[in-house]
């Protein structure tokens, strides 16, 4: 598709500035905890791999096949084993309890159908497994009214983005434990995507 090759191609340099003012700061601190079995979800041009440091082996699963062009060269930045998928977080060819963590940054945003999504990550995290996440999620008031008003065009423009979910509803309601979470408001101009968790759920163990 157009679109996803174009969305691809910009992508890098689109989150650049947000990159350098604090999301590559925010990323060492989530994937750098990452350890064990890990899988990536939505990997995208592979923005979290030079974060790796305790992982004894990562696979990064991406659907796109664009996003995948620009992920691939990035395996020398990744200090662990490193493997790639072509696979969406909904549909993954990995048996249950398969995974010791699961990452996912800014995906949740965007899987077509996130209880779905949600219950494949329950299903390929062993119990007691965790899913580490930072995703841009719906505000209050509003801003969620603007959230759900610019949700047409946003869809259209972040390939298939939505800029009001309530991300951490739909993981307690997925069976997860929220072990920690913090909200907190990304600097910048795009007031729409601003409202953002970053935490660790977990597969309860029992
Ligand atoms: C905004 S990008 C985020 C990329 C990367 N995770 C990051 O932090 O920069 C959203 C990614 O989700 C991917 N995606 C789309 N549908 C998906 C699905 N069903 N399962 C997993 N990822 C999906 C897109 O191809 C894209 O790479």
């Amino acid at each position: 598709m157009l679109r996803e090759r174009a969305f691809a191609a910009v992508y890098d340099a689109m989150l650049g500035p947000a990159e350098r003012v604090f999301l590559a700061e925010r990323r060492a601190q989530l994937v750098g905890e990452a350890s064990g079995s890990v899988l990536e979800i939505g990997a995208g041009t592979g923005l979290n791999l030079e974060h790796y440091r305790l992982a004894e082996h990562l696979v990064a699963a991406e659907p796109s096949e664009a996003m995948r062009a620009k992920l691939a060269p990035k395996a020398g930045t990744c200090a662990v084993p490193v493997e790639f998928i072509a696979a969406g977080a909904d549909d993954l060819p990995y048996p249950d309890a398969h995974f010791d963590t699961v990452v996912s940054t800014l995906v949740l945003c965007t899987v077509p159908k996130l209880p779905a999504a949600l219950a494949e990550v329950f299903r390929v995290l062993r119990p007691g497994g965790e899913l580490r996440f930072l995703e841009h999620v719906r505000g209050v008031g509003s801003l969620a009214e603007w959230q759900d008003r610019w949700l047409p065009l946003w869809k259209w423009f972040g390939v298939g983005c939505h800029p009001n979910r309530d991300t951490e509803a739909a993981i307690r309601a997925g069976g997860f434990e929220v072990e920690e979470i913090e909200h907190w408001d990304a600097p910048g101009p795009i007031g729409i995507v601003r409202p953002q968790i970053q935490g660790v759920a977990r597969r309860p163990a029992g």
